[in-house]
């Protein structure tokens, strides 16, 4: 099908299946291997959209059933999409919004038909189907649009229901292609599902790779399955998808999990648990979350991660906050402050690390990478 991106190889290394490329998407280049952060609500929580440019990003997520709700599909058509209506002049992959009814929402069904779930406004019955995801994804105008999939959890007994969540995926993917108004604008993505079982998900990297989407996703895991079944799933699938189109593990966004991901050949990841961890008052560094909220740190003038060069963590001289451990801790007790500051340094801390990635990979020095990274989150293991 035709596709609005051009995956560019970079370099590959030489003893995993790690990759480095530059995507060129119709809002800038964007280096992969890269992290997502997710902006649900049209705006990143807390963070203007030049505050998240200023992390580095330049492709975030949003969420198609958040923005079907409000504004809604008038508003988005009236204003152009959401580029405009967020200020936001980077790229924007949504998310087809099925996933996030069946996992908000405990009353949705889903059906042949789509997804039907009533509306958390006023109750009202609602049918999100295949067609209808892509057609809002169509009016948001994003970058990269994802087909609606049917989801089951991995840790589900239910293997007939997995199966047939997977086979219908397959069929969604073919309705949600034929409903796709501007393919050679906006970039559909199929998703691979089939739970934990390796042979289904053969079966549905075969299915998929055959309707030659522009990219493809890996989904259906990150829902508390073991480490060890999660790499088999995304190994199984990397190992069957063509080389030259990029590779999206949806939902994957702890440090440890990107980079042995990474390793696997995956390039795209996105999680909420970044920008949510700060709002908690948790603040994600090298040596592992830090919880700012603690007394112990009501004393501590350093920044959250030395070195970090985030807006936060910089030092005034080089023309960041300088915030530290301290201010952080007695700002968040009673005010948004402390959670703004945080989102930066996370969204910047899974940015910057996904820059390491890249920079280890060209330079053919990723396993050496990977053991610096575990040695320093894990100093007393081996
Ligand atoms: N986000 C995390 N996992 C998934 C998935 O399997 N499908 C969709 N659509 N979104 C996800
Ligand atoms: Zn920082």
């Amino acid at each position: 099908m035709a596709s609005a991106l051009t995956y560019e190889p970079v370099a590959r290394c030489s003893t995993t299946k790690a990759r480095a490329a530059t995507l060129h998407l119709p809002h800038g280049p964007v280096p992969l291997p890269i992290f997502m952060p997710v902006a649900t609500q049209a705006s990143l929580k807390g963070l203007s959209p030049e505050q998240l440019a200023e992390t580095s990003c330049r492709l975030c997520l949003n969420n198609t059933y958040h923005l079907g709700l409000k504004p809604g599909q008038a508003t988005l058509d009236a204003i152009g999409g959401a580029h405009k209506l967020q200020s936001w002049p980077h790229n924007i992959l949504t998310d087809s919004g099925g996933f996030q009814m069946v996992s908000l929402l405990k009353l949705a069904k889903v059906t042949e038909e789509g997804v039907r779930f009533l509306s958390p406004h006023d109750g009202t019955p609602m049918l999100l189907t295949p067609e209808h995801s892509i057609s809002l994804q169509n009016s948001i105008g994003s970058d990269i649009i994802m087909q609606l999939d049917d989801v089951i959890a991995t840790t589900s007994p239910d293997h007939a229901r997995i199966k047939e969540a997977m086979h219908r995926s397959i069929r969604w993917l073919d309705r949600c292609i034929e409903a796709h108004k501007y393919p050679e604008r906006q970039n559909l993505f199929c998703i691979i599902q089939g739970g934990l079982d390796l042979d289904l998900r053969r079966q549905c990297c075969e299915e998929m790779v055959a309707r030659d989407t522009p990219g493809i996703a890996i989904g259906g895991l990150s829902g508390g399955e073991e480490k060890e079944s999660y790499c088999q799933v995304v190994k199984t699938c990397t190992e069957l998808l063509p080389d030259n189109k990029p590779r999206y593990v949806m939902g994957v966004g702890y440090p440890e999990d990107l980079v042995v991901s990474v390793a696997l050949g995956a390039d795209m990841f996105d999680c909420v648990w970044p920008t949510r961890t700060a709002r908690f008052g948790n603040a994600i560094t090298s040596k592992g979350v830090l919880t700012l909220r603690h007394a112990s740190f009501a004393a501590d003038f350093t920044p959250i991660e030395e070195g970090c060069t985030c807006m936060c963590c910089r030092s005034e001289a080089d023309g960041g906050l300088g915030i530290t451990k301290a201010y952080i801790y007695h700002v968040t007790a009673k005010e948004t402050a402390g959670a703004h500051l945080l989102t930066m340094h996370n969204v910047h801390y899974q940015l910057s690390l996904m820059r390491s990635v890249r920079e280890a990979i060209i330079e053919d020095r990723y396993p050496a990478f990977l053991n610096a990274f575990f040695n320093k989150l894990y100093p007393n293991k081996d």
